[in-house]
């Protein structure tokens, strides 16, 4: 991989243990495969841990915040651990090793939740409530709901680190948190297939950005005016 270091097994093309191991027997071929893979396979197998931790926490706190309140807060959790050809892809395009230790300590959306809100207020609620944690430390918080990107996206992002516990003892994750309302993940998912649509004229993805940007503010509104509706309803 051009202008990167390789130094770790699996991660590396170069090491393909199913490539030029003819003169291996099964047993030999597979002890090299799981010596190159399982290190691969485990950290995937961390990530996918602390992604079901943290949805934990979120449903437990959706369940806990439901009793006090009229409603659950929280409309829906959506999770993923990013594929190994993205996270490849990712320390790529950032220029640094293709190694586990470098995917662990450089990226920080390996794992991500994304939780959905009905109401935007509920969102901060439960983001309080959850940093609020002893074993969550929050890392980074960047708040495109207060602040939107000039695409018009909006989000609570939270970087956040959690314990996982393993056979091996106790292991601190990055997960990324992305908190947004329905109406906000409505507009993100279709910017999202803008922004990866390819073969568009240029205009033509011009006017659509300048189209969904406007999406987003009346969105924003239609949040704001859900919002005190339930007010009124909560306070009559
Ligand atoms: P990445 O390298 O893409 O992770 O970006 P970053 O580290 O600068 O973080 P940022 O907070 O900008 O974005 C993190 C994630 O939020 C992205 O991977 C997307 O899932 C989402 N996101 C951020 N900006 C936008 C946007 O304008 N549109 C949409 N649809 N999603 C966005
Ligand atoms: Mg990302």
């Amino acid at each position: 991989m051009a202008g990167n270091n390789k130094t770790n097994s699996a991660l590396s093309a170069s090491n393909d243990p199913l490539q030029g191991n003819d003169n291996l027997n099964i047993d030999q071929y597979l002890e090299q495969f799981h010596a190159d893979f399982d290190p691969v396979y485990n950290m995937l197998m961390d990530y996918q841990c602390a992604v079901m931790a943290v949805e934990t926490k979120f449903n437990i706190l959706n369940n806990r915040l439901s009793i006090q309140g009229e409603h659950n807060p929280i409309e829906s959790i959506h999770s993923r651990v990013k594929s190994l050809d993205s996270i490849i892809r990712k320390l790529e395009k950032l220029h640094l090793p293709i190694e586990l230790e470098s995917v662990e300590e450089n990226l920080k959306d390996v794992a991500g939740v994304r939780v959905i809100c009905s109401f935007v207020d509920d969102i901060y609620k439960i983001a309080e409530n959850f940093l609020a944690q002893e074993d969550v430390t929050l890392i980074k918080r960047k708040d495109y709901i207060k602040d939107p990107k000039p695409s018009g996206y909006r989000s609570l992002h939270l970087i956040v680190k959690i314990p996982i516990y393993t056979e091996n003892g106790k292991k601190d994750m990055y997960v990324e948190v992305q908190m947004r309302t329905i109406a906000m993940d409505f507009w993100a998912s279709l910017e999202h297939k803008l922004r990866y649509k390819k073969n568009l004229n240029p205009e033509t993805a011009e006017k659509l950005a300048k189209e969904l940007e406007a999406c987003a503010e009346e969105s924003a509104k239609l949040d704001e005016k859900m919002l005190r509706v339930r007010e009124q309803i909560a306070a009559n």
